[in-house]
């Protein structure tokens, strides 16, 4: 199947569990391009890159090898071989990650890895861009969002482990990460033109996968 969908939208929009069961519903592959821009960002972390100076930045992009799975059952990411799955998902990362994505050499490289899964399609990406810059062809293109406190709090929960994520910390903190990746200037995050608008606030995972998968089927 070369079906190419392409879900977009802000942090919390509940984007990967959507993307996710759509593609296994559809039997296509998955592929998580934020997971992408966090493992880049931990590694520039983890190997001291400053972080806030954009040409350490850019020079640096084009070192670590960054590999990613597109089982939607089980989605990895490796960079340099090991698996960051886990220490990509700390607020530490989610902090840091939207300064390191504005950069236009990080996105230039990570966006011609994202064209090169993608390859002949079947396949669900989800991100910020994908709709708009990655896949503009794609077969579909559905923008999730969802209430700031909905997005939230499920991101609070996500993160349960961590004792300073209190919803309303969550709440600040997906605010800056929103206000980053919509104003910067390289492919920021954006409704493409062609895209269904999905608020997710009042409805189930279960509903939004449906809707996902009746819409695909409609473009088959
Ligand atoms: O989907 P996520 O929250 O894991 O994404 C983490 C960050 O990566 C997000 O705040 C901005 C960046 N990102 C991006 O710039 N473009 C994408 N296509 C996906 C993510």
């Amino acid at each position: 199947m070369t079906l190419v969908i392409a879900v977009d939208g802000p942090a919390g929009s509940g984007k990967s569990s959507a993307a996710k069961g759509a593609a296994r519903a559809l039997g296509l592959r998955y592929l998580d391009t934020g997971s992408m821009y966090r493992a880049m960002t931990w590694w520039m972390l983890h190997t001291d890159v400053p972080i806030d100076d954009p040409e350490a930045v850019a020079a640096a992009a084009v070192t670590p090898v960054i590999e990613v799975g597109t089982d939607p059952d089980a989605p990895t990411v490796c960079v340099d071989g090991a698996d960051v799955s886990a220490p990509i998902r700390t607020r530490e990362v989610s902090n840091a990650v939207s300064v390191v994505s504005s950069v236009p050499a990080v996105r230039r490289r990570l966006v011609e890895l994202q064209r090169d899964i993608i390859g002949a399609g079947g396949i669900v990406v989800e991100g910020r861009d994908i709709g708009s810059v990655v896949a503009p062809d794609a077969d579909l293109k559905v923008f999730l969002t969802a209430s700031d406190e909905v997005r939230a709090r499920r991101r609070a929960k996500d993160l349960r482990s961590d004792p300073a994520a209190t919803v309303d910390v969550t709440l600040a903190e997906q605010a800056r990460r929103d206000r980053l990746d919509s104003t910067r200037k390289d492919s920021p995050l954006a409704m493409a033109g062609d895209a269904v608008e999905v608020d997710s606030t009042a409805l189930s995972l279960d509903e939004v996968v449906e809707m996902i998968v009746r819409l695909a089927k409609e473009r088959q």
